[in-house]
């Protein structure tokens, strides 16, 4: 025979078993709540292009994995779109504040990646309280017919579409907003739209040494030095030694 006072005690353990496994399901409900409410306000306004305009995460499996973006301390509202030929003279002010003069993009090569490959190119735009867009952050690319970057696939008219070889040229992020994971959120979006529409089969990079952890953290992995970047007759490798980064990029 169970006494009472064994019954009551057992139906107190159950009632704060069950309590502590619903307050520990609404949790976490709450944060998914959040998070798919973030990633749903994240969604591009024009849709012309062949690549999807909406950020995606599928790669993204665990709670930790979206925890590295710090939700709580992006800016409200931002989004993510190709580029458009308004936002040539933004998109060169942009890269005026991330390169030095010898390693930015002219005019005529911003306009004519635009024009060729708008899908390679992705903005990342924030809405201001006064209602303005602004240009924030940026990822310039090309699909280039060799499997590293070099001088020659840089230049006017050396886009190939039918290679399989994306070659990104710059990414950039405001100085107001960086450290705020926001080039993170980008290039992770970019690799995840690359993949998914099997864009390409990797995603190659030329970088300088300090920049190594940001992009292994991404995923790449650090190769040679690219010796044809690095040419002493070119102000290209004034600032420094460019070292080859690639990523593999997975069908889904
Ligand atoms: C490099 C750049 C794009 C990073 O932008 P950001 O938004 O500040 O970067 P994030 O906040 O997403 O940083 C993600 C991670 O990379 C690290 N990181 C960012 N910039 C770094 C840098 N310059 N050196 C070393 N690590 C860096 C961050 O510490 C962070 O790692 P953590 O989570 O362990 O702290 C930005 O500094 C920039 O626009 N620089 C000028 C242009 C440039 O050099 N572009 C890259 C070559 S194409």
């Amino acid at each position: 025979m169970v006494s009472a006072s064994t019954t009551f005690h057992r139906l107190c353990v159950n009632f704060f078993l069950i309590l502590f496994f619903f307050l520990l399901t609404l949790s976490k409900n709450t944060q998914i709540y959040k998070t798919i409410n973030y990633l749903s306000h994240i969604a591009t306004t024009t849709p012309p292009n062949k690549v999807t305009t909406f950020i995606t995460y599928n790669n993204i499996n665990t709670m930790e994995d979206i925890a590295q973006f710090n939700i709580s301390k992006l800016p409200k509202k931002i989004s993510i779109r190709p580029f458009l030929k308004k936002d040539i003279d933004e998109l060169l002010h942009l890269e005026s504040l991330g390169f030095p003069s010898e390693e930015r993009c002219s005019r005529e090569t911003v306009e004519y990646r635009i024009a060729n490959c708008p899908d390679l190119c992705q903005g990342l735009f924030v809405k201001n309280d006064d209602g303005n867009t602004q240009l924030i952050g940026e990822i310039m690319a090309t699909k280039i017919d060799s499997e590293f970057i070099t001088l020659n696939t840089m230049e006017i008219g050396q886009h190939k579409e039918s290679s399989d070889v994306i070659a990104i040229h710059s990414v950039v992020i405001h100085p107001d907003y960086q450290g705020q994971n926001l080039a993170r959120l980008l290039m992770t979006d970019y690799i995840q739209k690359m993949s998914q529409q099997s864009v390409g089969r990797k995603i190659t990079i030329i970088v300088h040494e300090h920049l190594f952890k940001f992009y292994e953290k991404l995923g790449f992995v650090k190769l040679n030095e690219n010796d044809d970047v690095n040419d002493p007759n070119s102000d290209f490798s004034k600032n420094g030694v460019w070292y080859n980064m690639d990523k593999e990029l997975v069908d889904f």
